[in-house]
């Protein structure tokens, strides 16, 4: 009875949700929540302006925006499971028209995985570009697990390809491991944790110390890191050595030792897991952002103050989309494994609370 009702969630959910459905519908749903859009996005703008002009006239420093946006998966093949890899490209679509609708975002992050890697040559690839292309602030993108182990091997790009392709991304040739400084004051290192072929990650000896020179090289920014992989873990004091191994940097306490111990750096950005958790540890935060691929289909924003970190958690408009992620989700065969013990908590878990998704940190 249970598996019937589940069933016909899914078929209504799927069936109305078709990717040339949604493209129809999102056009509708797009411009109706466009309209309010506006109308928020226009408040919002000149309050923000306002606030902007007024923090000028007194002397005062302007804030810095950018969206941190991870795990988009855009794909043509596969099924929707956990990932709603079906909809992937609708989603992401929907995600670049929130962040081109806010009037005072500065940058944008790609924190891995962007796309799933698994049609043929650079089908998916073309396809996230395209999205790209109508977004007119400058953004940087870092490796997630599925741009260096393309499937099949050989048919989807390789890591140099995908490299090659986001040239000028922050991403260059012949090194993966990036430093970027977008607006003065503020810089991001985009750490390569990815080992090709391979899920997990790791920071190699050599690129450590490249994290060293970047250090001693820039005392007085504020230093943001941006990574696919974990740099600690999301799920408490349980011991899940399947997630340790899959999900979290090999050497991560070696790496954050590095991290802790440089003052200016104030947050580390993290994805992969596919949750939304914020830990601070010795005034260091580690902020692990959501997917927009799985529930609750998000992506942060965060912006710096001062000492502080605004975060404001964005999900994807179409409440058909949570709904069909939330039910893939429950039914999802590691969702006890997920929530520890207890299936309904998966929700909970991959969305954060306030204080993971609404937050203000104070910078250390
Ligand atoms: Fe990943």
């Amino acid at each position: 009875m249970e598996d019937e009702k589940v069933q016909n969630v899914t078929t209504r959910l799927e069936s109305g949700l078709s990717r040339r459905a949604f493209v129809k519908r999102g056009l509708a749903i797009g411009q109706a929540v466009f309209i309010g859009g506006v109308l928020v996005g226009n408040f919002a703008g000149c309050t923000t302006a306002q606030k902007k002009e007024e923090e000028a006239k007194a002397g005062g420093k302007k804030s810095i925006k950018f969206a941190h946006i991870t795990d988009t998966h855009v794909t043509f093949s596969g099924k929707n499971g956990t990932a709603l890899k079906e909809e992937s490209f609708n989603i992401f679509r929907d995600v670049i028209d929130q962040v081109n609708n806010m009037p005072d975002i500065d940058f944008l992050l790609f924190g891995g995985d962007n796309i799933n890697n698994t049609d043929p040559g650079a089908k998916d690839f073309n396809e996230f570009m395209d999205i790209m292309s109508g977004v007119k602030v400058p953004y940087f993108a870092q490796f997630g697990n599925r741009e260096v182990s393309p499937l099949p091997p050989g048919i989807a790009l390789s890591k140099k390809q995908y490299a090659e392709k986001m040239k000028g991304h922050g991403l260059d040739m012949g090194r993966y491991s990036w430093s970027v400084s977008p607006v003065p004051g503020l810089r991001i290192l985009g750490l390569d944790t990815t080992i090709e072929g391979h899920d997990n990650g790791e920071i190699p000896a050599e690129e450590l110390n490249w994290i060293k020179d970047q250090i001693i090289k820039y005392p007085n920014d504020v230093i943001i890191t941006l990574s696919h992989h974990l740099l600690l873990p999301t799920w408490g004091n349980r011991d899940i050595p399947k997630w340790k191994k899959k999900y979290l940097l090999k050497n991560y306490l070696e790496v954050n030792a590095v991290l802790d111990a440089a003052p200016q750096i104030k947050a580390c950005l993290m994805g992969h897991h596919h949750v939304s958790k914020v830990q601070t540890v010795n005034g260091l935060h580690y902020i692990a952002s959501p997917a927009t691929v799985q529930y609750p289909h998000a992506f942060r924003t965060i912006t710096i103050n001062d000492n502080e970190a605004r975060l404001e958690f964005h999900q994807v408009r179409a409440q058909g989309i949570i709904e069909l992620g939330q039910h893939k989700l429950l039914m999802s065969k590691n969702a006890e494994e997920y929530a520890g013990g207890s299936a309904g908590d998966i929700l909970a878990y991959c969305h954060g609370g306030k204080g993971d998704n609404d937050v203000v940190l104070r910078l250390r």
